[in-house]
């Protein structure tokens, strides 16, 4: 329980989430005039649907399903103007990063009016200041820890992931729901692993990183690596075992980072999402082991992570331990089928187009978190090396 202690989002855990359950968190966010609406995406889901066909029964409530993956601000304006009219004093986020995230956008502009893009970058037109509306987030994958982070990432309308980060953002309950996460496909168990996984080393090897943030990330590292491969095989048999843990562990992940913020994986992940709409998660996986070697010419880096492996395989020195802890993490991303080169993830790339795509993740402020300084000479050598 040592993310309940490190973050201010009441986490609620259960097998099965029912109507009244989740009416009674409305009530108790809303009160008696509460009015709830719901964000989530389109695909068919029934568990999720079966429940809200019941809550709507016992309350009104909107129910918006615009979001796609990487969620556009165009999406999430178009549901602020359909709810603009209402009431809305509860916001619920049910589905993967995407649908929270985009309650998350939705709540900030409902709350503190303009367009979702006047908040973004470094000098915004527009800050937040309040939200007025409580924010109830249900994930059902396990990868983004959005239900207890103070981060929003959301497509612009130039097609640029967008980073927004404020405290107001951190939700004020996170309801995990083991249901929810039981038939996620294979692929989708795969990717949103490597997504919570690499929360967890980005907390670790970062500039902001503190003896809370270290021992969040050290925890939940464990407890992923634990589980990832047996919920993946889970994921294809239809066994359950796993993946309420990798619910639960990346939730625990999302706690940790939300202190630290992310890294250089993230930073250089999004190129990969802009450019040639590789999933997230599979993204973060893709320059794991690239970053992870960088990262251990930092001393303190490579100690923590040598924790990590010394919980998982006993005593031994610290270079035995960051080989086992590596090896461990490619052969995860070679069983779980996650890429290694950008033949694996079917993208022709020119030597020449590295600068043109990879420069500007140096001004992200991911990439300044990363512990180890990254330059341009140094962004088109990792990039270089996937060509093999
Ligand atoms: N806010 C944060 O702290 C944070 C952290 C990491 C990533 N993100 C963002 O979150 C997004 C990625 O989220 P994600 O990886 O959860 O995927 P996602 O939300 O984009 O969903 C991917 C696909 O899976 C489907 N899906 C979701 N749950 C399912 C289930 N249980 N069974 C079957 N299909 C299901 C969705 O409908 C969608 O088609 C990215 O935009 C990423 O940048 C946010
Ligand atoms: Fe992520």
């Amino acid at each position: 329980m040592f993310e309940q202690i490190i973050t201010s989002t009441k986490i609620i855990k259960t097998d099965r989430l029912t109507a009244k359950d989740l009416d009674k968190l409305i009530f108790y966010y809303g009160g008696e005039a509460a009015c709830p609406a719901i964000i989530t995406g389109h695909n068919p889901f029934p568990a999720r649907d079966k429940m809200l066909d019941e809550l709507r029964k016992i309350r009104p409530a909107e129910v918006l399903n615009k979001v796609a993956p990487d969620p556009k601000v165009k999406d999430v304006m178009e549901m602020c103007d359909e709810l603009k009219k209402k009431p809305v004093n509860v916001l619920i986020g049910i589905g993967g990063g995407s649908a929270m995230d985009s309650a998350k956008g939705v709540a900030v502009i409902l709350s503190n009016g303009g367009d979702l893009e006047e908040y973004f970058g470094a000098k915004p037109v527009r800050a937040i200041e309040k939200r007025d509306i409580a924010l109830i987030l249900i994930p059902t994958t396990a990868g983004t820890g959005s239900e207890v982070t103070k981060v929003g990432v959301f497509t612009d309308r130039n097609g640029r992931k967008q980073t927004l980060m404020h405290p107001l953002l951190i939700p004020d309950a996170a309801v995990l729901v083991n249901e929810y996460v039981l038939r996620m496909p294979p692929a989708l168990t795969a990717a949103t692993a490597f997504d919570a996984l690499s929360h967890t080393l980005e907390t670790l090897w970062n500039r902001n990183a503190t003896p809370i943030s270290d021992r969040a990330a050290i925890e939940s590292a464990v407890h992923i690596l634990k589980w990832m491969e047996t919920a993946y095989n889970s994921s294809i048999s239809g066994a359950q075992e796993g993946l309420p843990e990798m619910l639960e562990g990346a939730c625990m992940a999302g706690t940790a980072f939300c202190i630290t913020g992310t890294a250089a994986v993230h930073a250089l992940s999004f190129v990969f999402s802009e450019e040639w709409h590789i999933p997230h998660g599979v993204a973060c996986a893709f320059m794991l082991e690239d970053i992870f070697r960088l990262n251990c010419k930092d001393k303190k880096t490579k100690q923590q992570l040598s924790k990590i492996a010394e919980i998982l395989y006993g005593k031994h020195d610290e270079d035995t331990l960051i080989a086992m802890l590596l090896d461990k993490i490619i052969s995860l991303k070679r069983n779980l089928g996650m890429p290694f080169t950008f033949n694996d993830l079917n993208v022709a790339l020119r030597e020449e187009e590295i600068g043109g795509l990879f420069d500007k993740t140096l001004d992200d402020p991911k990439m300044k978190n990363n512990v180890i300084a990254i330059d341009r000479q140094l962004v088109h050598e990792l990039i270089r090396k996937k060509f093999q």
